[in-house]
């Protein structure tokens, strides 16, 4: 019995089919919204990570009967039709595309993923624009887009989205400055018109459990799956995961108000220090008149460039961004994702089984 599961009773404990397990009448009707909008098994999908949701991952996500979203991140149109047609043949199970709304090529991609058949659509990275949201919903495709304001989600449900991602500020990579708690209690109650994932900081099925009692359809967990034995990741990428606390994943900090910094959350390491260094390097040459604002401003927004890269594939997690949540803390071990997935499934059918949470480990 792994240590972190609680001990499971025959009543609760998950029947193992070829499929994966299957769910409990309880468990099943709150997933049933979500899991229907996904066409997948269970309600859980794996967040989008540039240069970690490639065809391993996002495969063995949707082939383990969750929801796996390719990141597009920077790639050029002609890789993303590659990386689709890779994944299409690792799995027959539905998988989504993450967009980055800023991205110069935003139209040609929603081009591949239509021509591709993708059935999800994420745009991510801002509220797309109505040309955006027609180029997905006519192609076909489903579209989700992220929410991180009640006064945002009523406007993209109004704008066509088919599902909302709620995130909180608890997850890895770019942030809002809300935490989840305090996003699903505002957003869920309100929004029904659509099926509302939530995303940020979860690790555990007990915690999902409680989310989908209070409207959610599903969840997003981004960290958990970095770390799993089918993610490309560095070995060092991971191991840095497992050995980090929960405070270890911070958000970058703006040092100067007259330059922005979009908070990212990931591991404190030298690079993270360099980065602070460099800021108030950046605003003493712009006080001193030796660099225009625009330099200075573009200097700051080029520290980063390449750096995840660095990280997730090349393992160099002194410099790189090693963008992880909150939940890092909880990471401990490397597992295949069938087994993240039964895990979690197990979490959430034993406090549905009416266990008292306080004898959940
Ligand atoms: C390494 C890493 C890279 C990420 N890259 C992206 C990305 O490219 N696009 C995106 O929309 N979200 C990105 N995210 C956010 C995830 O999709 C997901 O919403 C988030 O990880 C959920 O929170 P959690 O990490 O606490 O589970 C990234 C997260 C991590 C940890």
């Amino acid at each position: 019995m792994p240590p972190d599961l609680p001990v499971l009773d025959a009543a609760v404990t998950p029947v193992l089919n070829e499929a994966g397990p299957a769910l409990s009448p309880a468990l099943a009707s709150l997933c049933s919204r979500g899991a229907a909008f996904l066409g997948t098994r269970y309600a859980i999908m794996g967040g989008a990570m540039s240069w970690v949701s490639e065809r391993n991952l996002v495969s063995a996500i949707s082939n383990a009967g969750g929801f796996g979203v390719i990141a597009c991140g920077s790639m050029p149109p002609a890789l993303l039709e590659q990386e689709i047609a890779a994944t299409q043949a690792l799995t027959d199970k539905p998988f989504g595309v993450n967009l980055i709304t800023m991205h110069p090529a935003l139209d040609d991609l929603i081009a591949v993923c239509i021509r591709a058949g993708v059935g999800h659509v994420v745009l991510a990275g801002g509220v797309p624009s109505g040309g955006a949201v027609r180029t997905v919903k006519d192609g076909g495709a489903r579209l989700i887009c992220f929410a991180p304001a009640l006064v945002l989600a009523k406007r993209l449900v109004r704008l066509g989205a088919d599902a909302l991602v709620i995130e909180g500020s608890e997850a890895g990579g770019h942030i809002g400055p809300v935490s989840l708690m305090v996003l699903a209690q505002e957003i869920l109650p309100e929004i029904t018109q659509v099926p509302v994932f939530v995303a940020g900081g979860l690790c555990r099925g007990d915690a999902i459990v409680g989310l989908l009692q209070m409207g959610a359809a599903g969840a997003q967990l981004g960290t958990l799956f970095a770390a799993t034995h089918e993610s490309i990741a560095h070995p060092r990428f991971k191991k840095a995961f497992f050995g980090a606390n929960a405070r270890d994943a911070l958000p970058s900090v703006q040092l100067d108000e007259r330059f922005p910094v979009i908070p990212v959350r990931g591991l404190v390491n030298a690079g993270t220090r360099r980065f602070m260094a460099h800021q108030a390097d950046t605003s003493r040459r712009f006080q001193a008149g030796e660099t225009t604002r625009e330099e200075a401003q573009l200097s700051i927004e080029h520290f980063w460039a390449g750096a995840l890269r660095r990280a997730v594939i090349d393992g160099d997690i002194d410099e790189g961004s090693v963008m992880a949540g909150q939940s890092v803390g909880l990471v401990r071990e490397e597992l295949p994702v069938a087994e993240v997935i039964a895990r979690l499934l197990a979490q959430a059918e034993f406090v549905l089984a009416g266990h008292g949470q306080r004898n959940a480990v």
